[in-house]
């Protein structure tokens, strides 16, 4: 049966692989798209949504603006990892269409609340708009089907500060609510992304087809990699985002433990860092399935041969 899939998304150049990975998927159908600040502004990563849309000839996609700034913290948005426009050197055509008149947080709400227990929410950005939905309307917990969520360094290093993931760096406190929220949670740490290495030779593979999408994906990532050899010395790029929406359909990419996971939303150096509790110290019931060993060849062949398709489909 085919999951509906809406995704929560700040495109961002792993997000507009994730949303290229959702539309190749025969096994999913992407319901909606849900903004959220992070990568670039709320506005930017709108249109690079609806221009990707546009590209893979899926604008029929609805798109939903989201919120444009965290909670309590300031905005942060990461330039040096994604380019000035959130998607590195590619130059995408203006959209011709534009975001629905609805706030994506609602989107949410309406979609999970008319339909209880269909909805698969795929949250790859900062998780505002998901603690703003919760917030507005409790019930969407028990009528979400589930809810995959890129973020968080477990036993791994962060990559915005020492301790702490970027999405939930940025938004500490939305991430706060949400896994504390009791939805069936699935969440993917960098533990297992940043095994999951784009490289110089996927791409060469996927260039063999000359496509707006494989000419696409080669600009964006030539920026990440530069990215990732200059800041983390990591030859080829992590693929977050599309991994943790490939997990919607092929689960046994990753090995996953039920554990007790929680952020840091204490003021010191510890901002965002999330915590599993491996020895139950806290007596508390796991609150999500926590994804710490991956199969990263199953993720990249899986990966690879859904673009050779969407790009065949798109040459
Ligand atoms: C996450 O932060 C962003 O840079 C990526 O899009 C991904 O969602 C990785 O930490
Ligand atoms: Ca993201």
């Amino acid at each position: 049966m085919t999951k509906h899939i809406i995704l929560d998304t700040d495109p961002g150049i792993d997000d507009s692989l994730a949303i290229l990975l959702a539309l190749a998927s025969p096994e999913i159908v992407l319901d909606g798209i849900s903004t959220i600040h992070g990568n670039a502004s709320t506005e930017r990563v709108t249109t690079n949504a609806l221009s990707i849309l546009e590209l893979a000839k899926a604008s029929h996609v609805p798109v939903y603006k989201g919120c444009d700034l965290p909670l309590v913290q300031p905005s942060l948005l990461s330039p040096e990892t994604h380019g000035d426009s959130g998607l590195g050197y590619a130059k995408l055509s203006a959209p011709l269409g534009q975001a629905q008149a609805q706030h994506g947080s609602d989107f949410l709400i309406d979609q999970i609340m008319s339909k209880p227990g269909e909805i698969t929410l795929v949250a790859i950005g900062p998780l505002t708009n998901v603690a703003m939905a919760i917030r507005k309307e409790p019930r969407i917990v028990q009528n979400v089907k589930e809810v995959f969520i890129m973020g968080g360094a477990i036993r791994h290093q962060g990559n915005t500060t020492a301790l702490a993931e970027y999405n939930t760096y940025v938004d500490p406190h939305a991430a706060h609510i949400v896994f504390h929220s009791g939805m069936p949670m699935i969440l993917t740490p960098l533990d297992v992304t940043y095994q999951c290495i784009f490289t110089t030779d996927d791409l060469n593979r996927l260039l063999k087809i000359n496509s707006p999408i494989t000419k696409f994906i080669a600009d964006a990532t030539r920026f990440y990699m530069e990215f990732h050899d200059e800041y983390q010395k990591i030859d080829g790029c992590v693929i977050n985002d599309p991994m943790t929406l490939a997990l919607t359909f092929m689960p046994e990419i990753c090995d996953y433990q039920d554990l007790y996971v929680d952020v840091d939303i204490s003021t010191g150096v510890g901002l965002g860092n999330t915590f599993a509790d491996f020895y139950n110290y806290e007596k508390k019931a796991p609150n999500m399935k926590l994804a710490l060993g991956v199969r990263p060849r199953m993720f990249m062949e899986l990966f690879l041969e859904r673009m050779e398709k969407l790009a065949k489909a798109n040459s």
